[in-house]
């Protein structure tokens, strides 16, 4: 976690275009010298663009767009979620270091969120690997532990997805749509992924832990993934505050979460349904890592499984999977 590079960022954004003493950094941040000049030149490492040095003082050279816990929590409106914030300049993954903590530290807070700017292993569904780019993209992991059975897990996916679909709507004004069972579009192409896992005993999930990927302000996407990936910036023509989503999308989940703790899971299906253009009479083929299945979608079951009525008249009930064609 990189809490002392947040308060030497957070202290130079507070000082914006004036030069501040190293000494008086040093001093403020109860650090040494050396400590302050390496702590700069990681910042640096990370982008962020630094003017100056230690007996010249240092001065940020613009405002960087970084997700600073120091900027997120005075403005969380959220009762448990992300009041414990982990926040990376560089991590592997945010879904692995949430893995991590899980099995290192004792005491989790339910709704403890892991904010990355860059990851260097950033993982995908069914094995694949997530594109980070460094600060374009908003990367973060929830962790929770839902009072559930495993066969509800599926909702609390869909749940993100109808939370981040709200947000980004809400905020951007753009048309969101969400491809089952959680891939959220614009138009034909992607920019948010979901990927969730979880611990469970037979019958009670221990945690789970949600991993969120949204392109925001990539400017281009790596060529192999344009033909079916986007950003919210390629899309709307502006940069995109991932601040202001993030917290969007805060407050939509928690909510979401806690109707479905009280009042069960209808709420999350009947949304998705409304929100999806995949939820009825979409003519599908899907990929469940056995086999591929065609047919039209006939709505969700109520644990979120996708029903797909085949050629023969027979409606399939599917769980999980990949949409790999669609009309
Ligand atoms: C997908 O394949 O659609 C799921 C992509 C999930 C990516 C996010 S980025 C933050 C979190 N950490 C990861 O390593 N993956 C998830």
């Amino acid at each position: 976690m990189d809490r002392k590079l947040d308060e030497l960022l957070y202290a130079l954004m507070q000082n914006m275009m004036i030069t501040v003493s190293g000494e008086k950094l040093a001093r403020d941040l109860a650090v040494s010298h050396s400590t302050l000049v390496r702590w700069v030149e990681k910042l640096r490492e990370a982008g962020i663009e630094i003017r100056g040095e230690l007996f010249t003082g240092y001065r940020l050279v613009r405002l960087p767009d970084v997700l600073l816990p120091q900027l997120l929590r005075p403005r969380l409106n959220t009762r448990f979620l992300g009041r414990s914030l982990y926040h990376f300049y560089d991590v592997d993954s945010t879904n692995l270091f949430a893995n991590r903590l899980l099995s290192h530290q004792h005491k989790v807070p339910e709704g403890t969120i892991i904010l990355a700017e860059f990851q260097t292993a950033g993982r995908g569904r069914l094995g694949r690997s997530w594109y980070s780019e460094r600060e374009a993209g908003i990367y973060f992991t929830m962790i929770l532990f839902p009072k559930t059975p495993p066969s509800l897990v599926p909702l609390f996916t869909l749940a993100t997805a109808v939370a981040m679909h709200n947000a980004v709507e809400r905020y951007t004004g753009l048309d969101v749509d969400i491809k089952w069972p959680n891939d959220l579009l614009i138009g034909r192409k992607k920019f948010c992924g979901i990927l969730s896992e979880i611990q469970a005993e037979v019958d009670l999930v221990k945690t789970m832990i949600i991993g969120v990927g949204v392109n925001a302000n990539q400017e281009h996407l790596p060529q192999d993934i344009q033909h079916r990936a986007t950003s919210l910036r390629i899309e709307s023509g502006r940069i995109q505050s991932r601040l202001e989503i993030l917290l969007e999308f805060f407050e939509e989940f928690e909510t979401i979460y806690m109707d479905f703790e009280r009042k069960g899971p209808a709420g999350i299906v009947d949304q998705w349904t409304r929100f999806s253009s995949f939820a009825n009479g979409r003519k599908i083929e899907i990929h469940d890592g056995v086999r591929r299945l065609s047919g039209v979608t006939r709505g969700l079951n109520p644990l979120g499984a996708l029903r797909v009525e085949r050629q023969t008249g027979v409606v399939e009930e599917v769980y999980s999977g990949d949409v790999v064609a669609w009309e």
